[in-house]
């Protein structure tokens, strides 16, 4: 038994299995075709030869195509659908006439062709050609060979089931990478159009009891809403089983649902999420949930959809659900984290006795200056979480020092400076205020390095540290306090300027005062 070989490139799973069959079937050589469906031609996947015969060149290997008709062996064994044993090339002329692409007869004496069963009909074809012992191949051979077929048959679904693994994993990389609901629904419907290979998918998830349609490749039916129970996406989704439709009056016939409108096959699946956890044993969760359905028609070829397409959009659409699901788990969370936020900073607000607008207004102020030097939407959530809780800290300030109408002493300012670092230690064990807490632990740092806790300096201080000051003392300036009023805005603007470089970043003020001066109502600024 010698060593096969396959033009020197490194052999695949199906080029191993080719190797094995020829030595089975004691061949010079194997071949295995595909077909292409988009062309309805045959190609060559993989083949092998023994050593010492000649291998197929590599020309021949990518240029041969061969088309599905009565023309030639290959495409005669996908039509007929039956395996051939060709011991006599001259002969074989005689019993199909219309054959015009053969061997050539002094290379090929004798050849096994045989169909190979994919799931959805014969889509491929092993050959084998001249037995290693010069004899003609027997009827033996070609029950081996057809034995071989159903191997290849498999073997086929599971490259096609790793290509389904490969495109899922590229999908998923995608949808992790952005928690923007839109974003997502953009990435399944292009995703689900390239892997069924069809013109039109849309997504539809459930809202107030109605079917919306979130994206789809008809850009027209965007945000349309469909009755639930109404035509087949309804059907699917109350039901929870997919619908697989290949011709249009099959719709009619086998289900309950109204005809639908659209044309030809189609594939409507349900978009679930099963807890299969056994945590959820004690939870009052749902066993199964469907969100909404996936809707895929009009195949690239024309054709109907597949058994095999149902089962691929059937796992996808699981996979999307759960996707949506965890953004929205994490936009959730993340608005329950505000509002629990800003009730804490309502009340430290209260204690203080300045007022909860005049937090609003910090957080606005420093948002807008934070998109105008171009921080990242993260960024920016962090300095909106740091900027409604800067002074959490204070909480714990008698509230003798906090509202004390005259100048503090010496010691009454030692124990208010020490809000920063308790008000540090009050949010250290949400893990989701990490970045906000180190704006919180900066925020009365100064740009000359003269503030504390640390005396950082210049842009040794985070950037939503130095954002937050900027705001949080201008509009401390503006607001009256019981002890004393507010400076007017045109004194404040003045004060910004002065501490540009000293307390304040020089780069952001100019922008700042620019943010301000938008800001002022029109019947304010007649007065300035
Ligand atoms: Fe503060």
């Amino acid at each position: 038994m010698g060593e096969t070989v396959t033009n020197g490139h490194k052999r695949d799973d199906l080029q191993e299995a080719l190797a094995t069959a020829l030595n089975d079937i004691n061949a010079e050589s194997g071949t295995l075709m595909l077909l292409d469906e988009k062309k309805g031609e045959l190609f060559i996947k993989t083949s092998v030869s023994k050593p010492g015969s000649q291998p197929l060149s590599e020309t021949i290997i990518s240029q041969t195509r061969v088309k599905l008709d009565n023309t030639s062996p290959s495409g005669l064994v996908v039509k007929l659908n039956k395996p051939l044993l060709i011991n006599d090339i001259e002969g074989l002329k005689k019993v199909f006439p219309s054959l015009t692409t053969i061997a050539n007869p002094k290379r090929y004496k004798s050849s096994l062709l045989v169909p190979v069963d994919t799931p959805n009909g014969p889509k491929a074809v092993l050959s084998f050609s001249n037995r290693s012992d010069n004899k003609h191949f027997s009827e033996h051979d070609l029950n081996l060979a057809v034995m071989l077929a159903k191997y290849f048959g498999a073997a086929l679904k599971l490259e096609r089931k790793n290509l389904e693994l490969r495109t899922f994993n590229n999908v998923i990389q995608k949808i992790n990478a952005t928690n923007d609901l839109h974003n997502i629904f953009k990435t399944i419907v292009s995703s689900g159009k390239d892997m069924v290979e069809c013109k039109n998918v849309s997504i539809m998830l459930i809202e107030n009891n109605n079917l919306i349609v979130k994206d789809s490749s008809r850009k027209s039916i965007i945000g349309q809403s469909r009755k639930l129970g109404a035509g087949a996406s309804g059907w699917v989704w109350k039901t929870g089983e997919p619908l697989l439709i290949k011709r249009a009056e099959d719709s009619r016939k086998e289900r309950s649902f109204k005809p639908l409108g659209k044309p030809g096959s189609f594939i409507v699946v349900p978009m679930s999420i099963s807890y299969e956890s056994p945590f959820a044993v004690n939870v009052s969760l749902k066993s199964n949930a469907t969100i909404g359905v996936l809707n895929f028609s009009n195949k690239n070829n024309m054709k109907p959809f597949t058994d095999e397409d149902l089962d691929v959009i059937s796992n996808f659409a699981n996979l999307a659900a759960v996707a949506i699901e965890k953004v929205k788990f994490f936009l959730e969370t993340k608005r329950a984290y505000l509002s629990t936020v800003e009730a804490l900073a309502a009340a430290i607000d209260a204690k203080d006795k300045s007022s909860y607008t005049h937090l609003k207004r910090v957080v606005r102020l420093s948002l807008e200056l934070a998109d105008k030097v171009g921080l990242s939407e993260k960024e920016k959530e962090d300095l909106h979480f740091a900027a409604l809780l800067h002074d959490v800290g204070k909480i714990g300030i008698e509230e003798s020092i906090l509202n004390k109408p005259g100048k503090l002493t010496a010691e009454e300012y030692a124990r208010m400076k020490k809000h920063v670092e308790e008000g540090v230690q009050i949010l250290s064990n949400a893990q989701f205020l990490e970045a906000a807490t180190l704006i919180v632990r900066h925020h009365h740092e100064q740009f000359s390095g003269a503030g504390y806790p640390d005396g950082l300096k210049g842009n040794e201080i985070p950037i939503g540290a130095r954002i937050l000051s900027l705001a949080d003392s201008y509009d401390a300036m503006i607001t009256n306090r019981i002890y004393r009023a507010g400076k007017s805005i045109e004194s404040a603007k003045e004060e910004l300027k002065r501490c540009a470089g000293k307390q304040f970043d020089p780069s952001l003020v100019p922008i700042f005062l620019k943010i301000i001066d938008a800001n002022i109502p029109a019947e304010k600024k007649s007065q300035i």
